[in-house]
């Protein structure tokens, strides 16, 4: 099956920002340890990554090919209508991922505004949440 992980808003940074919510590693590090984990499952994946808000609509309209997306969208993920309604008008599944545990933080990120219109949702477990909504996909 072929996968695309998409990353937004500030997460190129990955690495570099707050490492001690984040991690140390960048984002380059954590895609290739994910594509070398469904490589050895016989899964391909594909990655993609933008600050902008509806460059990521745009990649989204784009995943219909996909077996899956797992979606990151990082701050967008609070606030994005946008972003809920490009995942609402594909038919490819879409998971949501946060690294950190966003329940534990702040109180605006307990609200997603994604969540409603994806698959399911994976957060709190650091770079693993990307593997761990991808292995959704794989049951
Ligand atoms: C994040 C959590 C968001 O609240 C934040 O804005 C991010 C990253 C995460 O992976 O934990 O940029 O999506």
């Amino acid at each position: 099956m072929k996968f695309l992980v998409l990353n937004g808003v500030n997460l190129a940074l990955t690495g570099k920002r707050e490492k001690g919510v984040y991690g140390a590693e960048s984002l380059e590090e954590i895609n290739a340890q994910i594509a070398s984990y469904m490589k050895k499952k016989g899964h391909e994946v594909d990655f993609a990554q933008s600050d902008i808000e509806g460059e990521l609509c745009r990649l989204l309209h784009g995943a219909e090919g996909y077996d899956g997306v797992v979606l990151n969208a990082g701050a967008f993920t609070h606030y994005s209508y946008a972003i809920r309604d490009a995942i609402a008008s594909v038919s490819v599944p879409v998971v949501e991922v946060h690294m950190s545990n966003v329940h534990a933080r702040e109180e605006f990120r307990r609200n997603s505004v994604l969540t409603p219109v994806c698959k399911g949702e994976v957060l709190g477990f650091g770079k693993n949440s990307y593997i761990l909504a991808l292995e959704s996909f794989l049951l």
